[in-house]
């Protein structure tokens, strides 16, 4: 008797040693790069045999094309839990109709069905759930270290579904706060925390993803994450699974306090990896725009006659002519927009992050559009937030999503500090 049980304790101690230098559950974060796309200003990660999905941020499963027509891929059982999953958020203006439909073949079986949503287009289709194979690479935070390739349960859909997105996306990876979400999946399939880093890049220069948690260094051996500032607490925002925060202590332009009618209660700010700028409720976005506009003049940020109208079919108010504003490490020097969350943390938007550039770089717009009808950044009905933030916000700073924590962390962007997004050193150690 006394043999099985010393083998017992041997094994829990070896057991505790591993799992306690192994950090979270004993797996190992992915990584991997996030490639924007210049003609749809979408960011996509080449997790389907190399063949990228689009991120969404407020999507909550994986969708893709399936590469035949039905006959020989196993959809998966109505009453799987996966399929359960895939029916907790409802894409907008689709009608409920059940977890799946009989199987053609076999009358006593339901085929579970899911409803892929187009964030770009706003199309939903439906799709057989199926099994995939999605892969990216092991990471310590310095390097891709092997290949890793995993089971996922995602939606098929039609070709036609694909409208609107990068040449050559399969598919979407839904980021939300949602049991099928990529984060979600890769949490589960590798032992590793439901946890995700985005550190976007731009056009030319690629960015940088973690799933499971940090941490994250530079090429240069400087720490990322250690950037990371005080938790902001992550908001349901109606029935939508994406991300919002709360700005609890409102809205600034270069520090001065923007005056907003609060008749309309806590201002939420939510993410959006697939609206190029920021979106902002007509209440909040007429005194944003005043504020910023007479703070340009105020610094002397800008020479007279550098305020230049806007193109016509421009979604921006604010544009000006580039040659005139002086460039800093922070992009533009224009005045600093700034949300203060709930939490202490100040969400702050400098040049780099606030200012587009249109026609061949000779102008530079304001990034904050005002939201039209609809515009909500994807599920959930309801009151539309008061601002969504687009990628054009997002780049050039690390954000971590923890949806273990239920918190949300950022380092601010991160340029003026020295460091890229793209820093993230992509080779393979030999
Ligand atoms: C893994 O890393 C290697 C080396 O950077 C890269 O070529 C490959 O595309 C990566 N795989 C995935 C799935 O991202
Ligand atoms: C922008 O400013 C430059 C330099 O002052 C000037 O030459 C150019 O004509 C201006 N462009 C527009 C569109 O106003
Ligand atoms: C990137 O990582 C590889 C593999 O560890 C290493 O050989 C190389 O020197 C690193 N590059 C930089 C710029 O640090």
């Amino acid at each position: 008797m006394s043999r099985p049980k010393h083998f017992f304790l041997v094994a829990v101690s070896i057991c505790i040693f591993a799992c306690a230098t192994a950090g979270d559950r004993g797996g190992q974060p992915l990584v991997t790069a996030i490639a924007k796309d210049a003609a749809t200003s979408l960011y996509t990660i080449p997790a389907k045999s190399g063949r990228p999905l689009v991120l969404d941020l407020s999507g909550p499963i994986v969708w893709s094309t399936c590469d035949d027509d039905g006959a020989s891929h196993d959809t998966l059982e109505c009453n799987d839990m996966d399929c359960m999953r895939a029916h907790r958020f409802h894409p907008p203006n689709c009608p409920h109709n059940g977890n799946g439909m009989p199987d053609a073949q076999n009358d006593h079986r339901c085929k579970c069905t899911a409803h892929p949503h187009n964030p770009v287009s706003g199309d939903t289709a439906s799709g057989d759930m199926v099994r995939v194979t999605l892969s990216a690479n092991a990471t310590d935070g310095k390097n891709p270290l092997h290949e890793v390739s995993f089971t996922a349960a995602a939606s098929c859909a039609p070709d036609s579904l694909l409208a609107g997105l990068p040449a050559g996306a399969v598919g979407v990876a839904g980021l939300a706060r949602s049991g099928l979400a990529f984060p979600a999946q890769v949490a589960r399939t590798q032992g590793v925390a439901n946890s995700f880093a985005l550190c976007l890049g731009n056009r030319e220069r690629a960015g940088v993803a973690i799933f499971g948690g940090g941490p994250l260094f530079a090429a240069n051996g400087r720490s990322i994450t250690d950037m990371l500032g005080g938790d902001t607490p992550l908001r349901k925002h109606g029935e939508s699974p994406g991300y919002y925060v709360t700005a609890s202590r409102g809205v600034f332009v270069d520090g001065a306090r923007v005056p907003l009618d609060d008749s309309y209660g806590p201002l939420a700010i939510g993410f959006s990896t697939t609206t190029p700028y920021a979106l902002v409720r007509r209440d909040v976005y007429r005194p944003l725009i005043d504020a910023f506009d007479r703070a340009m003049e105020r610094d002397g940020a800008i020479t007279a006659g550098a305020r230049i109208p806007s193109p016509a079919g421009s979604p921006f108010e604010l544009c000006y002519n580039s040659s005139r504003l002086s460039l800093t490490r922070f992009g533009y020097f224009v005045p600093t927009v700034g949300f203060g969350l709930e939490g202490g943390a100040s969400w702050a938007v400098q040049g780099i992050n606030s200012m587009a550039l249109v026609i061949g770089r000779r102008m530079a717009c304001f990034g904050f559009v005002e939201m039209k009808e609809g515009d909500k950044a994807g599920y959930g009905g309801g009151a539309a937030p008061a601002v969504v933030l687009g990628g054009l916000q997002m780049e050039e700073n690390l954000v971590v999503f923890d949806e273990e924590k239920r918190t949300m962390a950022f380092t601010g962007q991160i340029n003026g500090r020295g460091l890229s997004c793209s820093n993230f050193n992509f080779t393979m150690p030999a």
